[in-house]
């Protein structure tokens, strides 16, 4: 069962209950699908990560059952680890080539991802925003969010201004991350590439997903709580056109 969606008494985001994380999902690849249909040259902002594959999933059988020719739609992703070798399974390329390039068929020139294993690593952060910049801009912007309320690997204290840039993880989200390395968080990088908060903000909508109890927290300091750089998701409030995709458990500790 979907609930109706409702306007956050604070906010303009529009926040859906769905019942599970694939009826999220399917919400969300229905809009990548419309603005696809409506904009063959649209680019699409691309998160890693568990709570976007079903939605990459999603439109993987949609386009095995009605193909729509990707060849002029553009994907930037959100952020890449720092000093990974791009050719290793937890690299955000490999991801991405795996869960949106391949099989939505995307040309892989039109799919970028910072480059974490630049020789000067703060141009590459520069060149990336100019690159999103100089196609126009990202049109949809798919997220997830860290249990601290990260949203790209922008943690708290992150201004909400800022742009792509290298940050250093938290320790909180590099345990996260443990599970893709073998549970050994000793070899999960501690930089990271990422967008900026302001460079999300630039997106033209924005859908955000929460999956499991384990998100409630985050989901409510950043729609509850004040808007502030401890909590880098709350600048969402910023934006005018932001939808918010939960299932019951994250959506639990919402007033
Ligand atoms: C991924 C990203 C992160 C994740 C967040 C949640 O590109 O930028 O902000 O969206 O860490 O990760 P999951 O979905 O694995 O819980």
């Amino acid at each position: 069962m979907i609930y109706p969606s409702f306007v956050s008494p604070l906010t303009s985001l529009r926040v859906i209950v769905a019942a599970d994380p694939a009826a999220a999902a399917e919400l969300a690849a229905t809009r990548i699908l419309t603005l696809l249909h409506s904009k063959p040259t649209a680019a699409l902002g691309v998160a890693t990560g568990s709570t976007p594959s079903p939605v990459y999933r999603a439109l993987s059988r949609a386009q095995l059952a009605e193909p729509l020719d990707l060849s002029r739609a553009r994907a930037f992703a959100l952020d890449e680890y720092v000093g990974i070798d791009a050719r290793l399974p937890q690299s955000y390329r490999s991801v991405i080539d795996a869960e949106v390039t391949e099989p939505l068929g995307f040309q892989r020139s039109h799919v970028s991802v910072p480059d974490g294993s630049a020789a000067d690593l703060a141009a590459a952060a520069r060149d990336y925003e100019a690159a999103i910049d100089a196609t126009g801009g990202v049109d949809l912007q798919i997220l997830g969010i860290g249990h601290n309320g990260h949203i790209g690997f922008n943690e708290p204290g992150s201004a909400h201004d800022s742009v792509t840039r290298v940050v250093t993880l938290t320790q909180e989200t590099r345990k996260a991350n443990a599970r893709f390395f073998d549970d050994n968080i000793e070899l999960v990088p501690r930089q990271a590439i990422t967008q900026g908060i302001g460079t999300i903000l630039k997106a033209r909508s924005i859908v955000l997903l929460a999956f499991g109890a384990g998100k409630a927290g985050a989901v409510a300091r950043a729609l509850e709580g004040p808007i502030e750089e401890a909590s880098p998701a709350s600048a969402l409030r910023k934006h005018s056109d932001v939808t918010i995709l939960l299932d019951e458990a994250a959506a639990s500790m919402l007033s």
